[in-house]
């Protein structure tokens, strides 16, 4: 078959730099902008959901394993133009598979599809593996084969209108799988939207941090990870780019045992919640990442826990409306209202809900209000500063 010599093409190990895109949760683009800027990312572009960025292999080696709101990372290789199957099939053919896969090797092909053209991600990413697979066959009668669990190649095919990108999957596994959570609550937030929570909402990483509803503890978890300096790879067991031809091992390793400074003071850390039984699963958690002397786990219910400092952050997400009886939700929110202006002056009070119509129950002032996505449902991560007196007044008010 016969290879277009002058399409761009994967061409072996990078010494220089190469664009990259890293995959975020909606509403987390600038706070990954920011941290892909602080790790040495140049050229750095935000779109929905998506941050381009360029660096070289070592960067793309660094975004895995630093970068806290990053879902995956992935390396474009080829580009063409297509507004049908048999041009799709064609321009795909038009890669030099050879030079990324041999035939005794795995992989899988993912789609996204943003165009009028096509309609079926899992069909495009079909026809682009029969070009693949075909292109092995007619120069070597042999071909690779399709493992959608653990391939040593991924690949992802996103169209847009009609311009094909074929992009490597450098993480496997989405990276919010830090590998440190076995036990998980019944409504786990992810760990790449609780960490972009609390970049998002400005906690200095010295001053009280507390989750009143931790659950499994992701909040608190993510919040020790980054005041100690702990990168979110370190307890991962595997990249994809390890499987890759050119993996530089040694480079990896320097990335890997490099030193993290600690904080000159801990900040102090809580994590608490009604439930005995998940405050367990959230201790477990914190243990498997080493964090457990670093986060004070409590079972306490929010309305008999008082904060050890004064002034700090309090961030958490309050059972889902979907899981509280509707009756109860206005008393649900009047309390979380009421509690937070009795016990928390002086703290900023950040959560989030995707019961938007709840939060007017809190009778708290809104400061800020961040559109962000858990899972499918949107959601609203609100700012409420508590001045100290706000109970005062509130009793003038009243009274
Ligand atoms: C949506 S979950 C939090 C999930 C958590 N962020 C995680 O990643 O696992 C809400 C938690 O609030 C707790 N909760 C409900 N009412 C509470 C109350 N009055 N006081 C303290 N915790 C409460 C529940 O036990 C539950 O674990």
């Amino acid at each position: 078959m016969e290879i277009d010599s002058d399409d761009k093409g994967y061409s072996g190990p990078d010494s220089g730099s190469f664009e990259m895109v890293a995959k975020t949760f909606r509403g987390l683009e600038d706070v990954l902008a920011g941290e892909i800027e602080s790790i040495g990312g140049q050229n750095i572009r935000k779109g929905t959901r998506v941050v381009f960025f360029s660096g070289t292999t070592e960067l793309l080696y660094r975004a895995n394993f630093q970068l806290r709101t990053a879902l995956r990372i992935l390396k474009p290789f080829f580009e063409f133009r297509a507004k049908n199957e048999d041009e799709l099939y064609k321009g795909a053919s038009r890669f030099n598979w050879s030079s990324l896969l041999l035939e005794n090797k795995t992989f899988a092909i993912d789609g996204v599809l943003s165009s009028p053209y096509f309609n079926h991600s899992k069909y495009i990413a079909l026809k682009v593996k029969d070009a693949v697979v075909d292109q092995f066959r007619a120069a070597t009668g042999m071909r690779p084969s399709v493992d959608t669990v653990d391939p040593d190649i991924r690949i992802n095919l996103h169209i847009s209108e009609d311009k094909c990108t074929l992009l490597l999957d450098s993480s496997g596994e989405s990276l919010h799988k830090r590998g440190y959570r076995s036990e998980a609550s019944p409504a786990p937030l992810n760990e790449v939207l609780a960490a972009g929570m609390i970049m998002l909402s400005g906690w200095d990483r010295k001053s009280p941090f507390i989750d009143p509803m931790c659950g499994s503890g992701t909040i608190p978890i993510e919040a020790a990870m980054m005041a100690h300096n702990i990168p979110p790879g370190i307890y991962r067991n595997q990249y994809a780019f390890e499987k890759w031809p050119d993996f530089d091992g040694e480079l990896f390793k320097k990335i890997f045992n490099e030193d993290y400074a600690e904080p000159v003071l801990s900040p102090s850390i809580t994590g608490s919640d009604i439930s005995p039984r998940i405050i367990a699963m959230a201790r477990k958690n914190a243990k498997n990442a080493f964090l457990n002397k670093k986060i004070d786990f409590t079972i306490s219910s929010f309305e008999e826990m008082f904060p050890a400092g004064e002034g700090g952050v309090l961030l958490f997400n309050p059972p889902y409306g979907e899981r509280l009886k509707k009756d109860n939700i206005k008393a649900f929110y009047t309390l979380i209202g009421d509690i937070l202006k009795k016990n928390y002056a002086g703290y900023s009070a950040w959560m989030l809900t995707s019961n938007l119509e709840a939060l007017k129950y809190t009778g708290l002032r809104t400061e800020k209000r961040i559109v962000l996505y858990n899972g499918p449902l949107e959601c609203r991560f609100v700012k409420y500063t508590i001045y100290k007196g706000s109970r005062k007044n509130e009793f003038k008010k009243k009274y």
